[in-house]
């Protein structure tokens, strides 16, 4: 019988730091605009299916802020998430400028969620992709109505992740 104490298992641990706000105001003030534009953006969203309306909004190191909201579409897997509108518009308009942090907030009928959202797993990779591309951390900053929450870098949201190391023949 296989017991696996006797493995000679090499177990690991990663930690992850997350930072825990109750209040907006004490964000740096470029962060507060952030947040706001987050929230504000969260009306323009396009949500008739699933009605969880998402509004993100992007710092740029150039200072600009770039906001945008989630797209959906009634053949369901063609809607974009609100973080990779942004982000796309961002980069697509924005070439060669780092992402410096990006904020999250969604609003069910209810209104702003209580609890902060975190970015799904197709848009933590797109953020992956252009923190590793600027080399340069991306601070993601998810809001709710009781608190809000804070990474300094995508790679604690998506640890061991998939980039373009594995690949051979593209490097960044
Ligand atoms: N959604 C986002 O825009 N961002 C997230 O981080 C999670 C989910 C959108 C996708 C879809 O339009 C709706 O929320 C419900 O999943």
């Amino acid at each position: 019988m296989l017991n696996l104490n006797d493995l000679k298992i090499k177990k690991m641990e990663i930690n992850i730091h997350i930072e825990e706000y109750e209040n907006v105001n004490e964000l740096p003030e470029r962060e507060q605009e952030l947040v706001n534009q987050a929230l504000g953006i969260i009306p323009n969203s396009y949500a008739p299916y699933s009605e969880f309306r998402v509004g993100a909004a992007v710092l740029l190191d150039n200072n600009e802020i770039v906001p945008g909201s989630n797209q959906e579409n009634a053949a369901y897997p063609t809607g974009l998430c609100a973080e990779r509108v942004a982000l796309f518009y961002a980069n697509s308009n924005y070439p060669g400028v780092p992402v410096k942090s990006i904020a999250i907030a969604a609003s069910t009928n209810d209104g702003v969620t209580d609890d902060p959202i975190y970015p799904c797993g197709s848009c933590r990779q797109a953020l992956m992709e252009i923190e590793n591309l600027h080399n340069a951390p991306i601070r993601v900053l998810m809001i709710g109505r009781k608190k809000l929450q804070a990474v300094n870098s995508i790679h604690d949201l998506l640890p061991l992740s998939f980039d373009s190391r594995f690949l051979t023949k593209k490097k960044i």
